[in-house]
């Protein structure tokens, strides 16, 4: 069936600039089923995801919250692996762009470009999305927005280095006339097509406003576009430019990049272009699948409406949500996540169908048999036997065919219905009817058998999709963990001799729907309403010592403003004092404030404090500084000292009173 016994595949590299949402999950769950059927077909496989990690908005959330932007990718990315790890995804390779190897080469492949003319340096007038990342020109904004987004742009005019995607227009669009299966699905070309001939531009691929990237090695004061960064992860990873892999000829050109439909314009046209400057083969196929909605639109951070995988996993198990993702979405089209679907996703495929065909099986076997299937001798053919083994045995061929046109839903759909034709077999054949006369026995060991050699293919076919669950259906079936028995290679009806089952539990518990949707929407609105608060009593208090009064002209003679701390460290010749570089909003000045006892500097960096900007500047550790304000903190009779710190929507400069 394939022409390379490899098996490339990649996800998107994830922003960290957040946990991420079950949309993100669907991609990489989707990847990670199709990278377990191709290993269960005995192809060497490398299954690469990872994080994309520089750029504007990983470096302002970075400062909003007062860390160095490395500090706040480490923390977010170990949840990223902690999440793969509970999704069950059998990743070969994680990469991450700070990663000194990826670096090296985006360093190589940027050098190269621009000493053979590919990239050339001029000015970026015009549009920039930081959420997307993207440049844009005014014609095209969709009414002064962003028009992947949505969302508002800002201007931007620098100096920057420019690759020539323009010059190969011609040949990315023969690329696609060439290999039809390239951009997939089929009607997604059509618009890239479209974008290509409305006049493709140049791309801008350097800032010199954005510090958090990779620099670019003969011109320092830039650092790489995002998205030409983020793109060489593909080639880097398997070691193209760097000594740290060794897997670039083994598995390069890329057999699959799955990406979401709003990526695939990068993966499409950038990506290639750049791989045709280079002169390296293209990736073989790009499929950009549809979005993952909920019933009020795409998920977002910034909406507040994201579905966590993790409560979701706690909830269910993650089988049952791996499950809902690749069956429930058509794949390449958007799909809608609701609570309903879910479980009824749940009860009808893999309680009923499933769960219910083991449990019966087994019991079955246990009740009739003592556990232990007699062999072929003991067992006597009979109706409704050929259609069962014919659709039983056709299963893995429609499920591997439907998994070759990346029709993951339809895969599922074959085993299920496999799954459904040998649960009406039980009905046909009614075992229990059988059990009744002893002449039958040979007959009913017969149904058992063809009910567990059933299971068995399904045990099989179904470990791509719901690794937990499989091993759990072979193990209450009697054949161990990695016997020849779950081989997919060489499949066939009949293959094992005998059985001895073990019953276990349910696979999957039937949840009630009606008690489970009013248990959600109990949660719900309790998240959401947090109880009014109690009115506040004041607690008993000791007497406070008091200052003269003073008027309100006194009190306006303090000018409070709000500044943003740019720098903190620790002085060396001091235990008591930090030493600030604020913005006022006007100018950077120097404050230093004894609260090291308190606070270490990377606590405050980012923060908007308040200051008392009017206060007289004042020479401090013998003249070696000058103090240029007070920052004010609250502290109480405890020796408890708290910075007054305010949102960042608090601009610098703000005045207080
Ligand atoms: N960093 C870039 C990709 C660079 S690849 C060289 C990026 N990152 S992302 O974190 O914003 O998105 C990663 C992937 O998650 C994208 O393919 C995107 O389509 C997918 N999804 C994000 N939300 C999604 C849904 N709600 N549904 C399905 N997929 C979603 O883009």
């Amino acid at each position: 069936m394939q022409t390379k016994n490899t098996f490339y595949i990649t996800t998107p590299i994830y922003y960290p600039s957040d946990k991420l949402h079950i949309g993100h999950s669907y991609t990489t769950v989707a990847c990670d089923a199709l990278a377990r059927f191709a290993r269960m077909q005995g192809r060497k496989v490398m299954f690469l995801t990872g994080t994309d990690e520089h750029g504007q908005k990983i470096q302002d959330k970075a400062a909003a919250k007062g860390v160095t932007p490395q500090a706040y990718v480490d923390e977010i990315v170990a949840g990223i692996k902690e999440l793969w790890k509970l999704l069950d995804i059998s990743y070969d390779r994680f990469i991450r762009t700070t990663d000194a190897c990826h670096i090296e080469s985006c360093q190589k492949i940027f050098t190269r470009l621009y000493e053979q003319g590919d990239i050339y340096k001029g000015v970026y007038k015009g549009h920039y999305c930081k959420p997307c990342e993207s440049f844009w020109t005014d014609s095209q904004l969709v009414d002064g927005k962003c028009p992947d987004c949505g969302r508002e742009v800002y201007e931007a005019e620098e100096e920057a280095y420019f690759f020539k995607t323009g010059k190969y227009a011609d040949r990315l669009l023969k690329l696609y006339e060439d290999n039809p299966a390239f951009i997939q699905p089929e009607s997604r070309k059509n618009e890239m097509i479209a974008f290509i001939k409305q006049g493709l531009q140049d791309t801008c691929v350097s800032r010199t406003t954005v510090p958090w990237g990779i620099p670019v090695p003969f011109d320092q004061k830039h650092t790489m576009y995002v998205w030409v960064d983020a793109l060489s992860n593909y080639i880097s990873a398997l070691g193209y430019g760097n000594s740290q892999y060794s897997d670039y000829d083994t598995f390069w050109p890329a057999d699959l990049h799955m990406v979401g439909k709003e990526i695939l314009r990068f993966h499409t046209i950038l990506w290639p272009a750049m791989l045709m400057a280079l002169d390296l083969p293209l990736p073989k196929q790009v499929f950009g699948h549809g979005w993952l909605l909920l019933e009020g639109g795409k998920m977002s951070k910034s909406k507040g409406n994201v579905v966590d995988p993790v409560v979701l996993c706690g909830r269910y198990g993650v089988d049952a949500i791996r499950y809902f993702l690749l069956r429930e979405i058509p794949f390449g089209n958007d799909g809608v996540f609701t609570n309903e679907a879910l479980i009824a996703r749940i009860n009808a495929d893999l309680a009923n169908d499933l769960g219910n065909l083991l449990s019966r099986t087994v019991s079955m076997v246990e009740k009739y048999f003592g556990g232990t299937l007699p062999g072929p001798e003991g067992r006597a053919a009979g109706e409704f036997d050929e259609d069962l083994i014919g659709v039983v045995s056709a299963m893995p061929g429609k499920a591997a065919a439907a998994m070759e046109q990346l029709l993951i839903p339809q895969a599922l759909q074959e085993i299920f219905k496999a799954i459904q034709r040998a649960n009406k077999y039980i009905d046909e054949t009614a075992p229990w009817t059988l059990a009744k006369a002893e002449e039958n026995r040979p007959r009913l060991a017969a149904v058992l058998y063809n009910l567990c050699e059933s299971l068995r293919f399904a045990a099989v076919l179904l470990a791509p999709f719901l690794p937990g669950t499989a091993p759990r259906i072979a193990a209450q079936l009697g054949l161990g963990q990695n016997g020849p028995a779950l081989c997919y290679e060489g499949l066939a009806f009949g293959g094992v001799t005998s059985y001895t089952v073990h019953k276990g539990e349910a696979l999957f518990p039937r949840i009630d729907p009606e008690k489970e949707l009013e248990a959600l929407a109990a949660e719900t609105a309790a998240a959401e309403a947090p109880a009014a608060p109690a009115p506040q009593k004041a607690p008993e208090a000791a007497p406070q010592q008091h200052l003269a009064e003073i008027t309100i002209d006194d009190f306006a003679k303090c000018e409070i403003r709000v500044a943003k701390v740019l720098e903190c460290e620790k002085l060396p010749e001091s235990k008591k004092l930090l030493k600030f570089r604020l913005f006022d909003g006007e100018r950077e000045r120097t404050i230093l404030s004894g609260i090291a006892k308190w606070y270490s500097p990377e606590q405050l960096v980012g923060k908007h404090v308040c200051i008392v900007a009017n206060l007289a500047p004042r020479p401090m550790m013998k003249g070696k500084y000058v103090s240029e304000g007070m920052i004010l903190s609250a502290e109480d009779d405890e020796d408890n000292v708290t910075v007054v710190e305010l949102p960042q929507s608090v601009k610098p400069g703000s005045l207080l009173g």
